[in-house]
C-alpha cells in the first residue's frame, strides 16, 4: 500500500516507518521540520512537509499524490502529562487534525484510515477487576470539566474515522506507552533523583511497549475491520506502585519513597492517572482479528530491554 503517515517522526512513527517498509509498503511521512524531513528520507520514507492543523497547506502538500491509506499517529504530548492543559494540543490533533487528514485521504483516493487514542477514553476511574473490552462506553461526556474536553476529542476522532463516506476507518485505543521513548526516560530520570514517588493508594494501568504499539498499527492497516476500535495493551495490567518500583530498578535508582495520593493534588492529571484509575484492558479482539500479539508480554521483559538499550 501507499501510506501517508502523520506523526512519522514521533515515538510511534519512528518505530512504524521501518516496520511498514519491511512489510512492503511505501511510506510518505508528514513532518513540519527540515530536520524531520531529512530523517525520514534517510530512513527510506518520502517526506511530506506539512502542518496537519493547516488544512489548505496539507491538501496542497499532498496534491497529485495517489494514496491507499492514511495513518494518524501524531500527538503533541511531551513526556508524561501532569496537567489537563498538557493534552489540549493533542485534543485538537484528534479533532480538527483528524478532519484535515480525512480530507487529504479523500483528495488522494485513500480508502483506509487508521487512527489512535488511548485507554483513558474509558474514563479516569476504577473499572473494577474485569477486563475492559471495546464494548464498554468510550469517551463519554459527563466525566467532569477537566476531562470532557479530552473525551470530546477522542469521540470526534473515532466518529470521523468511522463515518466518513468511502473510508474504512479503524481506531486503536492504546495502553500507556513505555520503552525507548521520552516519557519512560523522564520517569526513570525522576526516579534516579528520587523525585518519582510510589503513591498510595495506587491505580492499575495497562501498558504497551512502543515497538508493539507500532506493530499493532501496521496490523490494523493491513487487517483491521472497518468501523472497529481495537484495544492494544500487553498481557499484564500492573499496579502503578509496582510499575514505579520496576522503573526505578531498571534505572538503577534507589527504592522510591511512598507518599499518600493526596500529595499529588497539585498535578491533577497525573494524580487521576496514577491513583484514581484502575483499568485492565483486554486486547483479545486485536489478537483474534489483527493477528497481533505483544512481543513484550509484560513490562518486566520490556523494561529489561529498555535498561540494556
Ligand atoms: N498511550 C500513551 O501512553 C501515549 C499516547 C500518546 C503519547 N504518549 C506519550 O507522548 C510522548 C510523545 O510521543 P509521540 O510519538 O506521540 O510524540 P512525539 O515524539 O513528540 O512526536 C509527535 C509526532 O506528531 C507530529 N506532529 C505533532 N503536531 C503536528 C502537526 N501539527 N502537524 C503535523 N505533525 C505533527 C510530529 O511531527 P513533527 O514534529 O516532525 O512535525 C511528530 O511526528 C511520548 O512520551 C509518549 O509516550 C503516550
Amino acid at each position: 500500500m501507499r501510506v501517508l503517515l502523520a506523526g512519522a517522526t514521533g515515538t510511534i512513527g519512528t518505530e512504524m516507518v521501518p516496520q511498514l517498509l519491511h512489510a512492503g509498503h511505501e511510506v510518505l511521512g508528514i513532518t513540519r521540520s527540515e530536520r524531520g524531513a531529512a530523517r525520514l528520507a534517510e530512513s527510506g520514507a518520502i517526506p511530506i512537509n506539512a502542518d496537519m492543523m493547516d488544512r489548505e497547506g496539507l491538501l496542497r502538500a499532498v496534491r497529485g499524490q495517489r494514496l491507499d491509506a492514511v495513518v494518524h499517529q501524531a500527538t503533541a504530548i511531551t513526556g508524561t502529562p501532569l496537567f489537563h492543559r498538557d493534552l489540549y494540543a493533542t485534543d485538537r490533533l484528534r479533532d480538527e487534525g483528524t478532519a484535515n487528514l480525512l480530507a487529504a485521504a479523500r483528495q488522494s483516493g485513500a480508502t483506509r484510515f487508521v487512527t489512535q487514542s488511548f485507554f483513558l477514553g474509558y474514563g479516569y476511574r476504577d473499572h473494577g477487576t474485569e477486563p475492559v473490552t471495546e464494548d464498554r462506553p468510550f469517551a463519554e461526556p459527563g466525566q467532569g470539566r477537566g476531562y470532557d474536553v479530552h473525551m470530546r476529542s477522542m469521540r470526534a476522532n473515532e466518529h470521523q474515522a468511522f463515518s466518513t463516506p468511502g473510508i474504512e476507518g479503524i481506531a486503536l485505543r492504546y495502553g500507556m506507552f513505555y520503552g525507548p521513548e521520552p516519557s519512560t526516560r523522564k520517569l526513570m530520570d525522576l526516579a534516579r533523583r528520587r523525585l518519582l514517588p510510589v503513591a498510595r493508594p495506587a491505580g492499575v494501568v495497562s501498558l504497551v511497549h512502543v515497538h508493539d504499539a507500532a506493530a499493532a498499527a501496521v496490523a490494523a492497516l493491513e487487517r483491521g475491520r472497518a468501523g472497529t476500535p481495537y484495544n492494544i495493551a500487553d498481557d499484564e495490567p500492573v499496579g502503578f506502585d509496582d510499575y514505579v518500583r520496576a522503573l526505578a530498578r531498571a534505572a538503577g535508582a534507589p527504592e522510591p519513597r511512598t507518599v499518600p495520593a493526596w500529595l499529588l493534588a497539585a498535578t491533577p492529571y497525573l494524580k487521576a492517572m496514577m491513583t484514581n484509575t484502575r483499568i485492565r484492558l483486554s486486547s483479545e479482539r486485536a489478537r483474534r482479528e489483527l493477528g497481533w500479539q505483544p512481543g513484550y508480554p509484560t513490562y518486566r521483559e520490556g523494561l529489561l530491554t529498555r535498561a540494556r538499550s
